[in-house]
């Protein structure tokens, strides 16, 4: 019998157990966790995120700020920007949503962002210390599917994992996190990308596979094996006429067909989508804490 695990569910489960820290902090007359974003441009998905982000800060208590930017904003204005957000001690953490218009360099941003107040886990000092297993902000996507894996109790000890997709943001970090010496974790880990041969095969012998590639029913039933786990990462939307939004969202997993060959899988949406943003929550906690950097 294939189970589905339920993003919807846990995110719900872990938002309680944080709404009931914020009473806590509320209750010791402490600040409430605060999160800004930095939103530049026009992208209907960005515009949606960070709207989803704010909804959830309001969910569980947390103070939220979104500072909004036309497209033309200059690096160095928004340089200044967080330069200002880092400084300003009402703010426990902040990101700047991705993707940023093509004049600005998304190195020298992410860069720019204070370690301590980089709730995205994007900037290379929390990468490195996610890297030498050092306390950090795990990235949010990562992050969301670690937790699904440990709260539905999957074991990967052992296990070979395969990830399709080597992105910043998901592939690489969850293939590194898959492997550490921790558990969840000390699986064989391969990971697959545009350039690899073969991929079918590879993906045959997967015990738990991790779709992160961004292309529409990518994986089909051929290519995974029976009792496999599968964790669909993508979120590509679909044009949807009869839906009020215009569009639907679809994995990179076609998964009516792949399902019944799982001993676990992920739905999209409500799988790996909601703890994204739960994630994002538990690491301003962690901020407003000073639980990684004391
Ligand atoms: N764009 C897509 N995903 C993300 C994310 O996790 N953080 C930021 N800052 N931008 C994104």
């Amino acid at each position: 019998m294939t189970k589905i695990i339920d993003g919807k569910l846990i995110s719900g489960l872990i938002r309680d157990e944080i709404a009931v820290e914020v009473r806590k902090m509320m209750n010791k007359d402490l600040k409430v966790p605060h999160l800004a974003a930095v939103l530049v441009g026009d992208d209907p998905a960005s515009h949606t995120y960070v709207g989803n982000k704010e909804k959830a800060c309001q969910e569980v208590g947390f103070m939220s700020s979104i500072y909004k930017y036309p497209v033309n904003l200059s690096e160095a204005a928004l340089l200044e920007i967080i330069d200002f957000l880092n400084n300003d001690p009402e703010i426990d953490g902040f990101i700047v949503q991705l993707p940023l218009p093509g004049h600005i360099s998304v190195e020298k941003v992410l860069e720019r962002i204070d370690p301590r107040k980089d709730v995205d886990g994007f900037h290379p000092i929390n990468i490195g210390r996610m890297v030498q297993n050092m306390p950090c902000y795990l990235p949010a996507t990562p992050f969301g599917i670690m937790q699904l894996i440990d709260r539905y109790e999957i074991e990967t000890e052992g296990k070979h994992c395969v990830v399709l997709g080597r992105s910043q943001i998901v592939g690489t970090p969850v293939s590194l996190l898959m492997s550490r010496k921790h558990k969840p974790g000390n699986a064989t880990v391969t990971i697959c990308h545009s350039k690899t041969p073969n991929i079918k095969d590879i993906c045959l012998t997967a015990d738990i596979l991790i779709v992160a590639m961004g292309q529409a029913g990518f994986v089909t039933a051929d290519m995974v094996k029976d009792g496999a786990v599968v964790i669909d990462v993508g979120t590509n939307r679909i044009e949807a006429p009869e839906k009020k939004s215009g569009y639907r969202l679809v994995g990179d997993v076609l998964y009516e067909e792949v399902a019944p060959k799982c001993s676990f899988i992920t739905p999209v949406p409500g799988g790996v989508g909601p703890m994204t943003i739960v994630s994002l929550l538990m690491n301003t906690l962690k901020a407003a804490k000073n639980e990684i950097y004391g």
